[in-house]
């Protein structure tokens, strides 16, 4: 009973923090609340089978983080990026053992080399909480870039959104030669949410950072 209250203790106060953030950065926090447990669930299930290194991106008050890790990615396999000071504090004080990083996800590459985590191989999966939908095209491609930079051949950046349609503009997507794929939808988030699974295509998709020529 005593853990129930203070777990539910703990979620309303990170709706809280997530609230006040969004109130002073509406733009750039692009929603209300955190995620539900459910989008989370469906964000992951989009992992790619054998998953071990991930990056995710925008990282809120840690309802991806959370669940990732009780999906069995160890800490040190996860780098969690996170623009907003006070939340990325958070996300540090909740996820000591994890890479928690301060920074923005068109600096993805930089910040996993300086970090350490790319030391130890590509990535698998990047999980975006990211508001895409409402970014400029030119912000979009950044983002998806410097994913890409980091992702190995067969890596999936896995993406939600509240819109109808896949939140990657189809220019960006042709520009850099990716493919899409609507995974599911999580009706019971507030809005509802759509996940989208982006992979490179195959003959003529963006390269990871260590097969490109320089
Ligand atoms: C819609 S919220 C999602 C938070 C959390 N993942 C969730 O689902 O509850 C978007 C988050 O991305 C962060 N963010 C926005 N732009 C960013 C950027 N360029 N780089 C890193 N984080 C960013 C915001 O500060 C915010 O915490």
């Amino acid at each position: 009973m005593q853990r129930r209250i203070s777990h539910l203790l703990r979620k309303d106060d990170e709706r809280w923090t997530f609230f006040r953030q969004w109130l002073k950065h509406p733009l750039s926090i692009a929603a209300i609340s955190p995620s539900s447990q459910r989008l989370a669930e469906l964000m992951i299930e989009e992992l790619p089978p054998g998953a071990r290194r991930v990056v995710e991106l925008g990282g809120g008050t840690g309802v991806f983080t959370r669940a990732l890790l009780k999906s069995g990615i160890a800490p040190a396999d996860l780098l969690v990026l996170e623009l907003n000071e006070e939340l990325h504090q958070h996300l540090r004080r909740r996820f000591p053992a994890a890479h928690v990083v301060c920074g923005d996800a068109r600096q993805l590459v930089d910040i996993a080399q300086r970090s350490g985590y790319s030391d130890g191989g590509p990535a698998d999966a990047v999980v975006s909480g990211l508001g895409l939908l409402s970014m400029p095209r030119p912000l979009q491609q950044s983002i998806l870039e410097a994913a890409f930079g980091v992702l190995g051949p067969e890596g999936r950046f896995v993406q939600f959104t509240y819109g109808p349609t896949s939140p990657v503009a189809k220019e960006v997507l042709e520009t850099l030669g990716l493919g899409v794929r609507r995974a599911g939808v999580a009706w019971r988030n507030m809005p509802p949410a759509t996940v989208y699974v982006y992979t490179r295509h195959k003959s003529r998709g963006l390269k990871p950072r260590s097969m490109r020529t320089p």
